[in-house]
């Protein structure tokens, strides 16, 4: 039941393998750049809150040569159409719409001042797409990655996240906070990206014990985060803060929302009570995980998912299903806390569980699902990951 993680090594070899056959060339330069999974601390990344992410041991490979032109031609494993970008141009959306990522990315290089010499690419991923783990912040962060390769320099970390969150607003239109970038930039093996949105500093928090075991269950129904509906949670959120008057969500307590619940209205005053709430139970989270105290855990990831179905409404049915199959089998069942993952409206979620226990947990919620849905998940452990980086 449980899905077996394909290797990076094995990525990177097919990756190389792809770009033989498809430009006769051996790679030069291979980047690869992760997905990720939230613990906890959703949809309030672009509040100035907390966030919990790690980056996954699921990646996108970009393998690719300089071609001596003013071209880059890129190719995937899952088309035979090939994508050609003109570097002489500063980089605007166009088609196909999948390589509005990689021009994003070539945009932000463009403006500080780089030129991109041409070159052949081919892009291969393990990272489950429409699943709320960030494969597109990993093909941004992957291509970032190889452009740093490509023109030998090495932007900071942060700039580089922020440069691939730029893409994401404009050439992706989703205007996402700073989560999923930073999450995939900055991820270390063993160790939780913890990020105050607010200083926009990410701490790496230890993440070792191997009792723990991180399930992510992919519902296998997709979303389209630019189909509207993660913007006007975003502007709930901003309109919330004008109307209670204050400068950042970070001044804001349960006390004020309740005071002024009329005047928020529906359903803005759900959204800040989410919003509020989930600060503060990040806050806990990380403090309770600190001291390993898992019965004070898993009802905050319980609280969570409560909060994002009822007042946030980005949950679905089936991420609800899953989140009640995982409850039903309970602490005793070995299952610490589980909820959604991600932007919500479909996609994954995560479940924190004793690892012993981990396969019989992926069983029950693989069989389960499927009698409720008709739907097979897909169902994966993972461990915290290498976030962004350069194969040597
Ligand atoms: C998407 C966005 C992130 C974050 C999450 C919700 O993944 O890209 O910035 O807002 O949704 O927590």
């Amino acid at each position: 039941m449980l899905q077996p993680n394909p290797n990076l090594s094995d990525l990177v070899s097919d990756a190389a393998a792809g770009l033989k056959q498809r430009f006769q060339a051996e790679a030069i330069i291979t980047a690869a750049a992760p997905g990720r999974v939230n613990l906890i601390g959703e949809h309030i990344d672009y509040c100035d809150g907390f966030v919990m992410p790690f980056a996954i041991d699921r990646y996108i490979v970009i393998a690719g040569h300089p071609n001596g032109s003013h071209e880059a031609r890129i190719a995937t494993a899952i088309s035979e159409d090939i994508a050609t970008i003109d570097l002489t141009e500063l980089q605007q959306v166009s088609e196909p719409k999948w390589a509005n990522y990689l021009r994003g990315v070539i945009r932000g290089f463009q403006d500080r001042g780089y030129t991109i010499p041409g070159f052949d690419a081919f892009i291969l991923s393990s990272v489950p797409g429409g699943a709320g783990l960030s494969s597109s912040a990993a093909l941004e962060c992957a291509t970032a990655t190889f452009l740093e390769g490509l023109l030998g320099i090495h932007l900071d970390t942060r700039e580089k996240a922020l440069l691939c969150q730029k893409a994401e607003h404009d050439f992706a239109h989703v205007p996402c906070g700073i989560m999923d970038q930073f999450a995939s930039a900055f991820g270390q093996p063993n160790r939780l990206v913890l990020i105050d949105c607010q200083s926009g500093e990410p701490e790496m928090v230890p993440f070792e014990n191997p009792d723990l075991t991180v399930l992510i269950s992919n519902t296998l129904v997709s979303h389209e985060l630019s189909d509207g509906g993660y913007a006007a949670r975003r502007k709930h959120t901003e309109d919330g803060l004008s109307i209670l008057g204050k400068a950042s969500w970070r001044d804001v307590v349960t006390a004020d929302v309740q005071t002024h619940w009329e005047a928020l209205g529906e359903p803005v005053n759900r959204r800040a009570r989410h919003v509020v709430g989930e600060i503060s139970r990040t806050i806990s989270a990380a403090a309770a995980l600190a001291r390993n105290d898992f019965e004070a855990l898993g009802p905050l990831m319980a609280a969570s998912h409560d909060s994002l179905r009822d007042d946030f409404n980005v949950s679905c049915k089936e991420l609800d299903i899953l989140v009640e199959i995982a409850r039903n089998i309970g602490r005793q069942g070995g299952v610490i806390g589980a909820r959604m993952t991600g932007g919500g409206f479909g996609g994954s979620t995560v479940t924190l569980c004793e690892s012993s226990k981990a396969s019989e947990i992926a069983a029950t919620l693989s069989a389960e699902y499927e009698k409720a849905t008709g739907i097979q998940p897909q169902i994966f452990a993972s461990r915290p990951a290498q976030g962004a980086h350069l194969i040597q």
